[in-house]
């Protein structure tokens, strides 16, 4: 008798929790996209024709430029993660529109506002879910999941190239690659891959890549490893002894990563972040103040809506998860690898900005200048021998930007790891300047072989 009331009691319990977890979706009441919110457009780039296989994407057109639009420049945009989804940067960073939480009744109510700091206002803008697995991506088998830079630059390119020739007037436009976090490994390796493709292709099936840029970008890492004890010591979240215990995890990973033990040098790296996160106690180690991590909640449930999936033109069954663990463990082994001597390649043939939010610990400002001091380019010595110069913007202080020749590096201001969620408008600013040569990012006397149309040649 008394055990059969506890099966039962079991029962409704389980029952019970199984009703809750059921239907998480219950608690959210979500908006949907208004009219004015639609890409313009979006939906699949085919990367292989046998498979199917296909990257998802949202494009928005510029809203006021003031260069016709066979000149207006295109802004690709790639996440990190590795396996994160673009629709990340598109609704909680620098897309037109982003999702906001409100409280209603025992309801979150999920909807879009306008960004006032969106990246579209002078360019069009491209959100692509890169590698295929990737948040609304299609991997037909899990086979072709790409497990290295160069695989993911070969479909990435198909993708590229798709896009283009969705409209004759995207041919001529000139086209910035830029990316954050992981993405410091996508956006080198796909600009790399596309000067030396474009080096045996005709004039007019070449893609008119003429700059990246790298938010909070993981590049070279073993030199990037080496920085965080510094960092947090110097910033004064640990202490001495702290600090020497970090570094002797810092070294492991050097270490595993010199001998080529990849796949164990990223599991060490991870060995130094969830020490740091551990001593200091902090709510995320992407941003040192704040009191909770980033919400990128708020993107998966918005897009758990069928009408939402509808309306960006997404596959309504896929299970939308903001980074899929699935890409993230095939690219495991490449995540220490360098793509330093691609951003050396680059450097001399297009524009680059690497900019930094001034309170990631993770891969902050000091880890991005380490591996720059170590660039093997002629100009590099005058770059660091440049002035940093103080930023601002509409009279207050953005942040710092030095630049010499076609590299340019800034800081920005009151900003953690995603940079334009925190600081959207300077942001804007940022990337308007640097792409339109303007303000601080203005060329003074830039040399003649950084001239886009003088590039193809030098390609090999
Ligand atoms: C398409 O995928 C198939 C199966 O993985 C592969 O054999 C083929 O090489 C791929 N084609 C291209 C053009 O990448
Ligand atoms: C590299 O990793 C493998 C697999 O974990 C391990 O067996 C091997 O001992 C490692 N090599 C060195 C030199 O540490
Ligand atoms: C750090 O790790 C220790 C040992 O696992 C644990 O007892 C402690 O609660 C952790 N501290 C924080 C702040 O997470
Ligand atoms: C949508 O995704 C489902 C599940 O992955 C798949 O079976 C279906 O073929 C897809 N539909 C289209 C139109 O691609």
């Amino acid at each position: 008798m008394e055990s059969v009331s506890t099966k039962l009691l079991i029962l409704l319990f389980i029952l019970n929790h199984y009703y809750l977890l059921a239907t998480p979706s219950a608690v959210h009441s979500i908006s949907p996209i208004p009219n004015e919110a639609l890409p313009t457009k979006s939906g699949y780039l085919e990367v292989n024709s046998t498979t199917k296989s296909a990257m998802f994407y949202t494009f928005y057109e510029a809203k006021q430029s003031n260069l016709p639009l066979s000149e207006t420049p295109i802004l690709i945009w790639l996440q990190g993660g590795p396996g994160c989804s673009s629709m990340l940067g598109n609704f909680y960073e620098l897309g037109p529109w982003r999702v906001v939480s409100s409280q209603g009744q025992n309801v979150e109510k999920l909807a879009l506002e306008p960004n006032p700091g969106s990246w579209n206002r002078l360019f069009g803008l491209v959100f692509i879910d890169n590698p295929i697995g990737t948040g609304f991506s299609i991997a037909t088998t899990t086979e072709e999941i790409p497990k290295n830079q160069h695989a993911v630059s070969k479909h990435l390119f198909k993708a590229i190239k798709a896009f283009i020739s969705l409209d004759p007037l995207f041919k001529t436009r000139p086209i910035y690659v830029t990316g954050e976090s992981y993405a410091g490994k996508y956006v080198p390796a796909i600009g790399y891959y596309i000067l030396k493709r474009n080096a045996g292709l005709p004039k007019p099936s070449r893609v008119n890549l003429v700059g990246v840029a790298i938010g909070n970008g993981l590049i070279d890492p073993i030199t990037q490893v080496a920085t965080h004890a510094t960092r947090a010591y110097f910033s004064g979240l640990v202490n001495e002894k702290q600090k020497t215990l970090l570094e002797k995890l810092q070294d492991e990973a050097i270490g595993l990563a010199t001998i080529g033990n990849w796949s164990e040098a990223t599991d060490a790296r991870s060995k130094v972040l969830n020490l740091l996160q551990n001593m200091t106690g902090l709510a995320t180690l992407y941003d040192f103040r704040r009191s909770i991590p980033y919400e990128e909640d708020l993107v998966t449930n918005y897009l758990s809506s069928v009408e939402v999936k509808k309306a960006l033109g997404a596959n309504v069954s896929t299970v939308f998860e903001v980074c899929s663990d699935t890409v993230g463990a095939l690219l495991h082994e490449d995540l220490m690898k360098s793509v330093k001597y691609m951003v050396e390649f680059l450097v001399k043939r297009t524009k680059v900005l690497l900019y930094q939010g001034q309170f990631d610990l993770r891969v902050g400002v000091v880890s991005a200048e380490a591996w720059m001091k170590e660039m093997k380019w002629d100009e590099i010595q005058k770059f660091l021998d440049a002035d940093r110069k103080v930023w601002k913007v509409k009279g207050k202080l953005a942040g710092y930007v030095q630049k010499w020749g076609s590299l340019s590096h800034t800081i920005v201001s009151n900003a953690g790891h995603l940079v334009p969620a925190d600081q959207a408008v300077n942001s804007q600013a940022m990337i308007e300047d640097w792409v339109l040569d303007r303000g601080l990012f203005a060329n003074k006397g830039i040399a003649d072989h950084l001239n886009p149309s003088y590039n193809w040649k030098q390609v090999i």
